[in-house]
């Protein structure tokens, strides 16, 4: 891991830097060396000038051989030349002093030529090992427009050489400099990136093994210190989702097997002959009660695991409100009114249209009016349809025993019951957190507001 990152970095940067210096140098080195051959030519050039003026002024007699030779010697000197005059068969009529006989190749043979056509070469020999560079320039001897030789002027280059040399030297030095910090910083930010990312996966693995690890303690603003606080909030949820997932397991098991208890005593009795004879049907229809509640708590459980896992799909269509509340109504009407409740259906609104999955808000409508009927034991249960800005609106109120102002938060968790049951048949407290998932699949709201002894009012909007 740290191995990886680190090497990548190092690879990237001196590779990155490494081509960047040698672009840079090449292309100072080449421009440098333009510069400065053009300046030699142009030296050159002068020196050729002069030494034909001077071999003009020679041949009209006004200076002496004498003369010219020390002036010719004097201008080699001091530029650091060599010249040499040359007769038309290239032989040399006069060399500067300090030029040794001239080495000729093809390439100088031919600009010798040229020069005495007339032409003005100026070139600088290519690099070989043997050799020192060399510019030199050639123009045609002229006296009285007449080309009687050659004027050749040499110049090594020996001084590029060795400032390009230097400069290289200097390159290499700043090269390793750079490399030495760059490196140093790199392992420096890469033990500083690959630890906590070691450290994230090496916990991960051991959450995946099911052990309990340590936060990891990375405080950074980088992505980095992002991954590091969203892993440790990752374990936290992980924890709380499998602590949730141990209680639902014991609360499952605890209300299957309560109802399952008492049908299987009830059964037992009456084969035994515990139960006698005549008490026989009341045992009996407590046992299909029971039964029957066991049937419904096996839908909610399925139910909320549907939910749970996210597989609940809704079969969206558009409904009419009333209607479907107007159903559900006269479905129950006999059961609340045996109560003798009052059950109220108030529309303040006609024909409510909405997007909505039918049965799934028929579900909600039953379990809410349940609960009302579960918890209230005189007075009435409402029912207000209504629209509000465009949305639905369902009201369901009752006079019941109502719900601890404290207790209201909790309603929609899981197995959370608020109220003892009195004559109600017990619930397992899944109904409200089917309700609000089933709310909450639809896009819309609920809330719930209760005064104990006064009652609940349960508020839905779609
Ligand atoms: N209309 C109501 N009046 C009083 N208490 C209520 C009412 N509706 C819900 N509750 C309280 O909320 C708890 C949770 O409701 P719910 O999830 O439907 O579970 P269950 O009906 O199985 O008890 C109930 O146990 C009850 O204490
Ligand atoms: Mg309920």
């Amino acid at each position: 891991m740290f191995k990886g990152i680190y090497f990548k970095l190092v690879a990237t940067y001196l590779s990155l830097f490494i081509v960047i210096v040698l672009l840079i140098s090449f292309f100072i080195s080449s421009i440098f060396y333009k510069e400065f051959t053009n300046q030699v030519e142009e030296d050159l050039l002068n020196a050729g000038i002069k030494t034909n003026a001077l071999m003009e002024r020679y041949y009209n007699n006004d200076i002496t051989k004498e003369e010219l030779t020390a002036w010719i010697n004097a201008m080699a000197y001091i530029s650091n030349l060599k010249i040499y005059i040359l007769n038309p068969d290239s032989s040399v009529l006069h060399q500067a002093e300090q030029s040794e006989a001239m080495s000729i190749d093809t390439q100088l043979r031919q600009d010798i030529l040229k020069v005495m056509e007339g032409e003005t070469v100026k070139r600088t020999t290519s690099f070989s090992l043997d050799e020192n560079r060399l510019v030199y320039v050639g123009i045609p001897l002229t006296y009285h427009d007449q080309i009687s030789g050659a004027i050749m002027a040499f110049s090594p280059i020996t001084e590029i050489q060795e400032l390009t040399s230097a400069l290289i030297k200097v390159i290499v030095v700043i090269l390793i400099l750079v490399i030495l910090i760059g490196t140093i910083a790199i392992l420096r930010v890469s033990v500083k990136i690959s630890e906590p990312i070691s450290e994230i996966s090496d916990y991960a693995k051991r959450i995946g093994k099911g052990e309990n690890v340590p936060d990891v303690e990375f405080e950074s603003k980088d992505e980095i210190g992002m991954l590091a606080k969203s892993f440790n909030e990752m374990k936290r949820e992980l924890a709380v989702s499998e602590q949730m997932r141990r209680d639902i397991v014991a609360n499952v098991s605890h209300e299957l097997r309560t109802p399952l208890t008492s049908i299987i005593g009830f059964i037992k009795g009456i084969l035994d002959g515990v139960i006698p004879v005549e008490d026989h049907e009341k045992y009996l229809s407590i046992a299909y009660d029971e039964a029957n509640r066991l049937k419904e708590l096996t839908k909610d459980i399925v139910d909320v695991a549907k939910i749970e896992s996210g597989s609940v799909a809704l079969n969206k269509e558009n409904i009419n409100l009333n209607e479907l509340t107007r159903e559900v109504y006269t479905e129950m009407e006999e059961l609340v009114k045996e109560k003798n409740l009052d059950f109220i259906f108030e529309e303040l609104s006609k024909n409510i249209e909405i997007n909505a999955d039918k049965s799934r808000i028929r579900q909600v409508l039953i379990n809410i009016i349940n609960n009302s009927m579960k918890f209230t034991e005189k007075g009435f249960i409402k029912i207000t349809l209504d629209k509000i800005e465009n949305k639905a609106s369902i009201v369901v109120e009752d006079s019941g025993v109502g719900i601890k102002e404290d207790k209201i938060a909790y309603l929609f968790n899981k197995f959370y019951t608020a109220n003892n049951y009195g004559d109600a048949t017990m619930g397992a407290g899944l109904g409200l957190n089917i309700v609000k998932n089933l709310i909450d699949l639809h896009g819309g709201e609920i809330k719930i507001e209760s005064q104990v002894n006064k009652g609940t009012t349960v508020k839905i909007l779609l």
